[in-house]
């Protein structure tokens, strides 16, 4: 698709404020201007960094859900880009929005400098492969960009630990969100929240588990072997932190929020069992299939974690549960959540709902909606967390060792990509 400057794209967004207050219709949009330059009618332009299915995904929750306009792409890959911004174009014109304009469509691995660069980007959504999120995220806080994170914030402990200070860099500054919905879903809040309130009594013991179904391979015939990787990130262990960091950290967020608390150790095992190569992927790196864990948090409550990435042929179950000193919390991702209380004070039980993709557009909203009014939300601390959790889990399981918070913090754990990436960025974008 060929992508002209100016004339699809109508005036920039900035000049149509400012030409707008001239206009006349001016006292209206200045009296409802926040002191931090955004106006409750403006509309903030997001920028993608990650153009697979998240990307897409996020980037069209945002859409439907607030008045955020997608204004830049980056990839390293053009169909990516192509499908990307057909998708979004269609979206602004069904709005009465301008389409992306042709320079701010990015290809390379370096590129999302230049797309950090932009005035048409506001708000950086990072739904790249995890590997390489602490330096984008980095690049995105240093260039005064409000950001939505992915989860994980990284793949190792010093990708954390560089992530908590970009996090810190950010504080007061601009919002940072990190990518667990979970958090904004009613059934998943209201049964925290009863937690919290004391109503299953002292949690005593835990259990939860991811299981789900092996995912579709992305390498083509004729793709060179560093294509094929990217593409396959999933099943590599350095891209993507390993399926518990990569995928089950949903289950270990709730259960640290429930916890009030990170894990103090965990000791458990894992492998390679029914999954025990990926094409594309060196065999060192590719991710375990299963892993079996035991997190102890303080008070010494033990929760088990178990999960698979099998040919399951569509089973698919998520949750977590909590025994209580006076009754049981389960919360599962299909829904429903529920409280039950014990016999003796009679049967009480809570039941509510679960709802994530209503989930995510309450969290894309709460985003802007923050940062429309001046009050920049910072979820650094507690995705960083929650990521190094599963880091912890991830050590024990590779390592056949107990793994404490201190020892992992200490550990160096960095993972070395080992790629040439140059060999894939692609210079000036080509879309015809
Ligand atoms: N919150 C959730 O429930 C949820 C669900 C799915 C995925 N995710 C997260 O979203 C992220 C993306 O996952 P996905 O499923 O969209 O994967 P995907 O493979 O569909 O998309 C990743 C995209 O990033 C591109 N890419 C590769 N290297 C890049 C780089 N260096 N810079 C920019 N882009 C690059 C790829 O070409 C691809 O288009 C991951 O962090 C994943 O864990 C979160």
């Amino acid at each position: 698709m060929k992508v002209k400057n100016s004339e699809q794209t109508g005036l920039p967004r900035r000049k149509f404020i400012k030409g707008s207050a001239a206009a006349g219709a001016g006292l209206l949009i200045l009296n409802s201007k926040t002191a931090f330059g955004y106006s409750a009618n403006s509309s903030m332009g997001l920028g993608i960094l990650g153009c697979g299915g998240r990307g897409n995904y996020d980037g069209g929750e945002f859409v439907k859900n607030t008045d955020v306009r997608v204004t830049a792409l980056m990839d390293l890959f053009e169909d990516r880009l192509e499908s990307t911004k057909a998708r979004f174009d269609k979206m602004a014109e069904e709005k009465g929005q301008s389409k992306i304009e042709s320079s701010n469509l990015h290809r390379g691995w370096r590129s999302y400098e230049k797309l950090l660069e932009s005035k048409d980007v506001d708000v950086v959504l990072i739904t790249s492969p995890p590997y390489f999120h602490p330096e984008q995220f980095e690049a995105a806080v240093d260039a005064g960009k409000h950001v939505y994170l992915e989860k994980p914030v990284a793949t190792d402990v010093a990708g954390c630990l560089r992530v908590m200070k970009a996090g810190k860099k950010a504080e007061g500054k601009v919002s940072v969100h990190v990518g667990f919905q979970k958090r904004y879903d009613v059934g998943y809040r209201a049964i925290i929240e009863k937690i919290h309130g004391g109503e299953i009594g002292d949690i005593a013991l835990g259990q939860s588990y991811y299981f789900t179904n092996d995912l579709g391979r992305q390498n083509k015939p004729g793709m060179s072997d560093i294509e094929a990787r990217i593409r396959n990130w999933v099943f590599d262990k350095a891209l993507s932190g390993d399926i518990i960091t990569e995928q089950n950290i949903h289950i270990i967020d709730i259960v640290n929020w429930a916890m009030k608390s990170h894990p103090v150790k965990v000791s458990g095992s894992g492998g390679r069992v029914v999954r025990k190569q990926v094409d594309g992927i060196p065999n060192d790196f590719v991710t375990f299939d299963h892993y079996i864990l035991t997190y102890f948090y303080p008070g010494d409550v033990k929760v088990s974690f178990n999960s698979n990435q099998f040919r399951n042929k569509g089973y698919r179950e998520q949750g977590e549960r909590f025994f209580g000193t006076l009754g049981v919390a389960d919360t599962l991702q299909s829904g429903p959540a529920t409280i039950t209380l014990s016999k003796d004070q009679g049967i009480k039980v809570f039941d509510s709902p679960v709802d994530l993709h209503a989930a995510v557009g309450t969290k894309m909203k709460a985003l802007i909606d923050g940062i429309k009014a001046g009050k920049f939300e910072n979820q650094v601390e507690q995705g960083a967390e929650t990521t190094l959790s599963t880091i912890m889990g991830r050590m024990a399981a590779h390592s056949g060792t107990e793994v404490t918070w201190d020892k992992m913090l200490k550990s160096n754990d960095k993972w070395n990509l080992k790629l040439n990436l140059d060999s894939l960025s692609g210079g000036a974008v080509s879309m015809k």
